[in-house]
């Protein structure tokens, strides 16, 4: 098994912090919060924790616009309550990944005030500034969702670039000292103990000086969508020197919104760039068996042997995938399998451990400029009237059906979703050739996916092969599967029982994780 990182035999569970759960009272969660619930993420089974933005900001876009790099938001806490985090989580065995924003800051972030002042400041450059106007903008690019990518500032008569929202001005990392500077934040969290960083939109941060127009074919394409230019590969392998001359294993997951797996691929480099890569293909997959079958063959092919996949089915930018599915909890169950038994290393976001759908957030009430607030509600702890929020509520509604549907009535029910999640956590963690094996397609009937996880250790005799086999119905009809060979039943989506026979049928939209008959069962 030698070779393998932590990141390539890790689960990792996405907190995003202002909705998970709340500390002091205020209704806004916080890193109090956070260290209260390390115990159920420990209990739950997964390896690291992935903290959103917790940097001074704002929040016109949910902690993405950073005014300080280096410190915490009063709102979730300060830097002593983070030192705590990081003892406490390694405590528990658990990694600490922090978000790490480096392709803007925020219109308030001390730099792009003095960089606005005026055309001779000496941080002028450290943004980028042009000629243009509201009618003729500096070049033809789109911002994020379509939105203009160009802001004119009266100050000084520019416009000055932000991919995302105007409160968000794209850094110059074509400027050495944005890089040193940048490079001296990496260092202030690396000191105080994190495994590393999860990377905000990495392919966007380098840029052609001159910053040319698109093809016209491209003028209306949001510039996110599609922003590759190769100065970014240079600057990632000096964070990924950064990280390497660091005690321990530090890595970096970058986020690449590219959908071409065979772009996504250049960002791991030679071993020399990201650790892994997000390939957001599957946030956006259907209930299909086919379109997934697709996929699962293509990743592979797309990255190669040497850059190891992950896996999302949602995070705090998308629709929850109970909800892209359908709103069927049969399916999300059976998604929690698919996700937790595939070859790479699965993202799984808040809630998803207990099949929670997107809250109905009234106009009213919305938060995010673009809407994605469904997917950010809080974590439902209890069944209380506040859900374990004990003071202020928090802004945005609770997922629906919350009197039910929370963590303390789905920890006591063996039969709930959190179960099966802490079921399938365990029997990967149990499992080489879950977390280590190569994947094969099976042979199934349509609408049934089925797939085998194969770890074959380099000894001469074969010893400690280990084997399984995914099923997953995606009909609403049962399904018969012949297999051969004798399979029990490691893990089913639908009922906590486990040892069983497996006796080629399965039920409507269920999914089942087989393990060869011989070997016992988890506990
Ligand atoms: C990433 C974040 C998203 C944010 C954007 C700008 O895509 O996940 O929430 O709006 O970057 O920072």
């Amino acid at each position: 098994m030698s070779g393998f990182r932590w990141w390539q035999d890790a689960v990792v569970y996405h907190v995003y912090p202002r909705s998970f759960a709340d500390g002091n009272g205020d209704g806004f969660g916080d890193l109090y919060g956070l260290l209260d619930r390390l115990d159920y993420l420990a209990w739950l089974g997964v390896d690291a924790i992935w903290i959103g933005p917790i940097y001074p900001s704002p929040m016109v876009d949910g902690g993405y616009d950073v005014t300080d790099h280096t410190d915490v938001d009063p709102r979730f806490g300060d830097l002593a309550v983070f030192d705590r985090l990081v003892v406490e989580t390694h405590r528990r065995g658990l990694r600490l990944l922090m978000d790490w924003v480096p392709n803007h800051t925020s219109a308030a972030h001390p730099w792009f005030v003095q960089s606005r002042s005026s055309r001779d400041n000496p941080r002028r450059d450290w943004y980028f500034w042009r000629d243009g106007t509201g009618d003729r903008p500096p070049n033809n690019w789109r911002g994020f969702r379509g939105r203009p990518a160009w802001t004119f500032d009266e100050r000084t008569g520019q416009m000055y670039l932000h991919l995302f929202l105007p409160g968000q001005p794209d850094l110059n990392w074509n400027n050495p000292a944005v890089v040193e500077a940048m490079h001296a934040t990496l260092r202030f969290w690396l000191d105080r103990g994190v495994d590393g960083f999860r990377v905000d939109v990495i392919h966007c941060i380098g840029k052609h000086p001159d910053l040319p127009d698109e093809p016209a074919a491209l003028a209306d394409v949001d510039q996110v969508s599609i922003h590759d230019h190769d100065g970014t590969h240079a600057l990632i392998r000096g964070f990924r020197q950064i990280l390497d001359s660091y005690p321990g294993e530090r890595m970096m997951v970058g986020e690449v919104t590219l959908r071409q797996t065979s772009a996504v691929r250049r960002y791991y480099g030679q071993g020399d760039e990201l650790n892994l890569a997000f390939n957001f293909l599957s946030l956006d997959a259907g209930w299909d068996a086919a379109e997934w079958r697709e996929l699962l063959d293509h990743v592979p092919s797309e990255l190669g042997a040497a850059a190891w996949p992950t896996w999302v089915l949602t995070n705090h930018d998308t629709v929850r995938h109970r909800t892209r599915f359908g709103g069927s909890v049969h399916r999300a169950r059976a998604a929690g399998v698919l996700l937790l038994t595939l070859r790479g290393t699965p993202f799984l976001f808040q809630g998803c451990e207990l099949g929670l759908a997107d809250a109905e957030v009234p106009p009213d009430r919305r938060i995010d400029a673009y809407g994605r607030d469904g997917s950010r509600a809080p974590i439902p702890w209890d069944g209380t009237a506040g859900h374990g929020w004990a003071g202020a509520a928090p802004p945005l509604p609770f997922p629906p059906g919350s009197d039910r549907c929370n963590v303390a009535a789905q920890v006591a029910d063996p039969d709930s979703v959190v179960h099966l999640y802490r079921r399938l956590l365990l029997a990967r963690r149990g499992s080489p050739a879950l977390r280590r094996g190569g994947w094969q397609p099976a042979l199934t009937p349509p609408g049934v996916l089925g797939y085998r996880r194969v770890y074959r250790p380099d000894g001469p005799d074969g010893s400690g092969t280990d084997l399984r086999l995914v099923l997953v119905n995606f009909a609403g009809v049962p399904a018969s599967v012949p297999v051969d060979g004798d399979w029990r039943v490691e893990v089913c989506s639908q009922c906590p029982a486990t040892g069983h026979r497996f006796r080629g049928e399965l039920g409507p939209e269920q999914a089942l994780l087989l393990a060869p008959a011989g070997r016992p069962p988890i506990r």
